[in-house]
């Protein structure tokens, strides 16, 4: 699958708008990810208002490509429900961002991952934004837009981290 060998983190956006169709096309890839039990926590809030996405910046330093995206979707986890004692939710919202950068390349956009939980401030300032539930938690923010840089990939594979059996 080649999307894999060639997405890279996005942090320059073009003015182009984002097609809601595409948007859509992301998030069903996200709900199509693997969970635990199948429990498919997620909930995805698209934002495209500039002062919400300006305000973001304002708290959490590692997002200032919001400020040129002209749209970013919030990954959150309803934990009020999941089952293994809240062990897996986690794992299960990390496997729908990777979907959604993923079928994001695949459709020329570009993205960004950005860390929401478990940094305690950044999950209190975005749910108090977004207007969120208690058992709604924020897990990621993706920038999403059209590229206006372009990145290489350099080789990744490394036969060292491979163990065969044992470490
Ligand atoms: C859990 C997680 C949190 C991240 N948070 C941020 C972030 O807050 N800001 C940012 O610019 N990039 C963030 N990134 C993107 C990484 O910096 C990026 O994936 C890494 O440098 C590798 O580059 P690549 O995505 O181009 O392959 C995050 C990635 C992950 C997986």
């Amino acid at each position: 699958m080649k999307e894999i060998y060639s997405r890279r983190s996005i942090r320059k956006y073009t003015d182009q708008p984002v097609d809601q169709e595409h948007i859509q096309q992301m998030l069903r890839a996200a709900m199509y990810a693997p969970s635990a039990g199948n429990e498919k926590p997620w909930h995805f809030i698209i934002i495209r208002d500039r002062n919400k996405l300006n305000t973001i910046t304002s708290f959490h330093p590692h997002t200032q490509m919001l400020k040129e995206s002209p749209v970013a979707i919030v990954a959150c986890a309803d934990i009020s429900n999941v089952k293994y004692d809240g062990a897996f939710w986690i794992q299960d919202m990390s496997a729908a961002v990777q979907n959604i950068l993923l079928q994001g390349e695949a459709l020329g956009l570009g993205t960004c991952w950005c860390g929401v939980y478990p940094k305690e401030e950044f999950v209190l300032k975005v749910s108090q934004i977004l207007n969120l539930p208690e058992h709604i938690i924020p897990v990621a923010i993706i920038a999403v837009g059209h590229p206006a840089e372009e990145r290489q990939v350099q080789e990744r594979y490394k036969p060292d981290r491979v163990h065969h059996e044992v470490w």
